[in-house]
């Protein structure tokens, strides 16, 4: 099997290489990601492996499928930015549906104490021998109430984590777990009633800016707001204004609406273009990270061996049922 692997990170390749290597996959790297414009790269391959920030819409789809592709092996759980209803007959979709739910939850509980506890701040203060403490009060998570939204693997991992910090959890899902020891609520519930509120749900066209006026509207004054999920399941100038007007407090962000056009690269040199972006990173309350809760070593290893063993169960006819993305009319 010849393997195009796109939006190739330099850690994405020791781990691939040697998975590949046992499987018989041979694997072209490019740098670039796949969209309309790069398509053609695929040409001569079976398969693409593709990541967050690929945009396999409509026409990419055609395209790979009129070049022969076979199969679409994501490197990620979330498939939002791949066209799964036209990829239906044309070409199969897998994914890594658990790499590490740990490496997101604990990334999310990291964002919580530094914005809380203001360590980020504390970091370039010593650096510079100020030793001075001003500003940098936090609050006890302990006795706090966090509301979880989506309380599937990486959800209930960071409900276990809350728990050791002795908070409440409050939580909904669109179909909540059973015996997962978890006091679920309506939304509005959840909104009124946590300090702290984190998104782990996929983004799809009932949770796109599940967090907007309405219902910030609703929240705490002072609530806390994290998301390791999708960026879209925020409404970015909605979010803005509420920490302009004090309504919220914190916010977490480590996915961005707009992220595609930035994350993972190196900007630093630039003028960025994007003013949302740049008044939220302006803001003292907000910690954005560049989609990286996933990256833990254990994570990364866990992704190149399943998509490989993707790709090796599709050559060898084997169904994969807990990994292949199939549309349901
Ligand atoms: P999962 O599939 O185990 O859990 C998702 C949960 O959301 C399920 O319990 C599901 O019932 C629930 N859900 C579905 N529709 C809902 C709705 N309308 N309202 C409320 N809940 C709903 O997925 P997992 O592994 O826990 O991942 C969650 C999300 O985290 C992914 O969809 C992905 O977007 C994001 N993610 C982010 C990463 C990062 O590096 N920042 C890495 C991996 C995942």
């Amino acid at each position: 099997m010849k393997l195009a692997f796109f939006d190739t990170k330099p850690y994405d390749m020791p781990g691939f290489d040697r998975y590949a290597v046992q499987a018989g996959i041979e694997i072209k790297y490019y740098e670039t990601r796949l969209n309309e414009d790069t398509v053609s790269l695929a040409s001569g391959f079976d398969a693409v492996c593709v990541f967050v920030n690929d945009t396999v819409n409509a026409n990419v789809v055609n395209k790979l499928s009129d070049l022969g592709v076979q199969v679409i092996a994501l490197r990620c759980a979330g498939f939002n930015n791949v066209d799964i209803p036209r990829c239906s007959g044309k070409l199969r979709v897998f994914r890594v549906p658990a790499y590490s739910p740990h490496a997101v939850a604990e990334h999310a509980m990291a964002l919580l104490l530094t914005i809380n506890r203001r360590t980020h701040k504390a970091f370039i203060r010593t650096r510079e021998f100020n030793f001075s403490l001003q500003g940098l009060a936090g609050f006890d998570l302990y006795g706090k109430t966090v509301g979880i939204i989506g309380t599937g693997k990486i959800g209930r991992v960071f409900a276990d984590i809350c728990r050791g910090f002795g908070m409440r959890i409050l939580a909904y899902d669109k179909f909540p777990a059973q015996n997962a020891g978890l006091e679920y609520v309506d939304l509005p519930t959840l909104f009124r009633e946590s300090d702290i509120i984190s998104l782990h749900c996929p983004l799809t066209d009932e949770t796109a800016h599940i967090i907007d006026s309405d219902s910030i509207a609703m929240m705490k004054k002072g609530v806390t707001i994290i998301n390791t999920s999708r960026g879209a399941l925020i409404n970015t100038e909605d979010l803005i204004t509420g920490i302009k007007e004090k309504k919220i407090g914190a916010a977490c962000l480590d996915v961005y609406e707009e992220e595609g056009d930035l994350f993972y690269e190196d900007f630093s040199g630039h003028i960025v273009q994007d003013d949302k972006l740049v008044r939220l990173i302006a803001m003292p309350n907000v910690i954005v990270t560049s989609h990286q809760a996933f990256l833990t070593q254990e994570a990364l290893d866990n992704i190149a061996a399943t998509t490989v063993e993707n790709l090796r169960k599709f050559e060898a006819g084997i169904p994969s049922p807990e990994t292949e993305v199939v549309f349901h009319s």
